[in-house]
């Protein structure tokens, strides 16, 4: 263990533990952007300057070891100073068109500029530099002019994701994020999974399909349903309606992290297509049996003229009609006839009781489940 004093407030950590996560077990609070505690250090916004007893000038407390007897000071009017600089610095290369998801409110960003009493609006570049959506993925919407070069959507693909599709390109004030060599991101191999606009601390990298949604009246916290490993995110809601779905790094499972499906897949929920009701063929119905119907009307033409298109009808018809044709099967075929597929959007307990149905009462052992990533 280390022991130092931040603030002239003495504290003990591990060996290797950054000055910045010492001040956090404190409950100082240090500006931050280019820094996440889920990435690797990255040293390069400059925003977490502290000032070290002994060092000449001040130095990045994301990317400072502890040592033994140091002695830090997280807060001066020097420090102000040097960090409103950077920020000011920083937004001469920024510009805000206008366009945001207004997922996160106010941008990480946007919170430090107003908290060193900078105006977003007279501060930032009077014009742009680039094109507004400049990548045609479908999901993650790209205005580089929002970009401060923080390095965190580079670092979240690499490191959580692990499909290295950002980079840096150019050199000095022209430098930007590059999707792979130069080219787009789907072409550079992104999995669409959303990391790098959950990272970003400016909305430079923002949810396309949520373009324009506005805020959620309401957020609810609720696991995944699409597979077993069972991540949770926040379902925000607006007008009784999903406007996107966001990850915290509060989740057990998953942290800030989702895949693809349970970060955009979630159209199905309001989808004009979506089946409310129960459904089954109409010659289940009028009481006929299926060898009849093909071999009277035969083919396609069954639709429409012989009852095998499908109808709306209660639970207990749909129910009832299910369990008939489950022991005619049974009768005539025996039970190996009969497959199981279950779901990963039932509970625990609904597919127990799947397993119960398919082994003990119809007696196959043929039941899988889609949760089998
Ligand atoms: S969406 Fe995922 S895979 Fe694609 S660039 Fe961002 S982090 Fe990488
Ligand atoms: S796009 Fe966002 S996360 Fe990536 S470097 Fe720019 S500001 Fe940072
Ligand atoms: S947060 Fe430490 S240098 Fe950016």
């Amino acid at each position: 263990m280390i022991h130092l004093t931040i603030n002239d407030t003495p504290v003990e950590v591990p060996e290797g533990t950054m000055v910045l996560r010492a001040a956090e077990k404190l409950g100082i609070t240090i500006p931050t952007l280019c820094d996440h505690p889920d990435l690797t250090p990255y040293g390069g916004c400059r925003l977490c300057l502290v000032e070290v007893k002994g060092a000449r000038g001040m130095m990045a407390s994301c990317a400072l070891p502890v040592t033994e007897g140091m002695t830090v000071n997280t807060e001066s009017e020097a420090l102000f100073k040097a960090r409103r600089e950077i920020l000011e610095f920083l937004l001469f290369a920024y510009y805000d068109s206008g366009y945001q998801d207004g997922q996160k409110g106010e941008t990480q960003f946007m919170h430090w500029v107003r908290h060193f009493g900078l105006d977003p609006v007279t501060s930032q570049s009077p014009s742009p530099r680039y094109p507004v959506n400049s990548d045609p993925n479908p999901v993650v919407w790209v205005d580089l002019n929002k970009c401060i070069l923080c390095n965190r959507c580079i670092r979240a693909c690499e490191e959580v994701q692990g499909r290295f599709v950002w980079g840096l390109t150019k050199r000095g004030f022209d430098s930007q994020i590059s999707a792979g060599a130069n080219t787009d991101m789907l072409s550079a191999r992104c999995e669409t999974c959303g990391a790098c606009v959950a990272y970003c601390p400016t909305g430079a990298l923002d949810n396309k399909p949520s373009m324009g949604a506005g805020k959620p009246d309401t957020l609810v916290r609720t696991t995944c349903a699409y597979c077993g490993v069972g991540c949770q995110f926040d379902l925000n809601i607006k007008d009784d309606r999903i406007i996107r779905v966001t990850s915290s790094p509060d989740a057990p499972v998953n942290g800030n992290h989702l895949c693809v499906k349970g970060r955009y897949g979630y159209d199905y929920v309001d989808h004009a297509d979506r089946l409310l009701k129960p459904r089954v063929r109409r010659y289940l119905l009028d009481g006929r049996a299926k060898d009849e119907i093909r071999a009277t009307i035969g083919g396609h033409q069954a639709d429409q003229r012989g009852g095998w298109d499908w109808v709306e009808t209660d639970w207990d018809t749909a129910l009832s009609l299910t369990a008939r044709r489950l022991d005619e099967i049974r009768s005539s075929s025996g039970p190996d006839s009969i497959g199981v597929l279950t779901s990963a959007k039932c509970t625990n307990e609904e597919n127990f009781l799947m397993s119960k149905l398919a082994r003990q009462v119809i007696g196959t052992n043929n039941i899988d489940h889609c949760a089998r990533l």
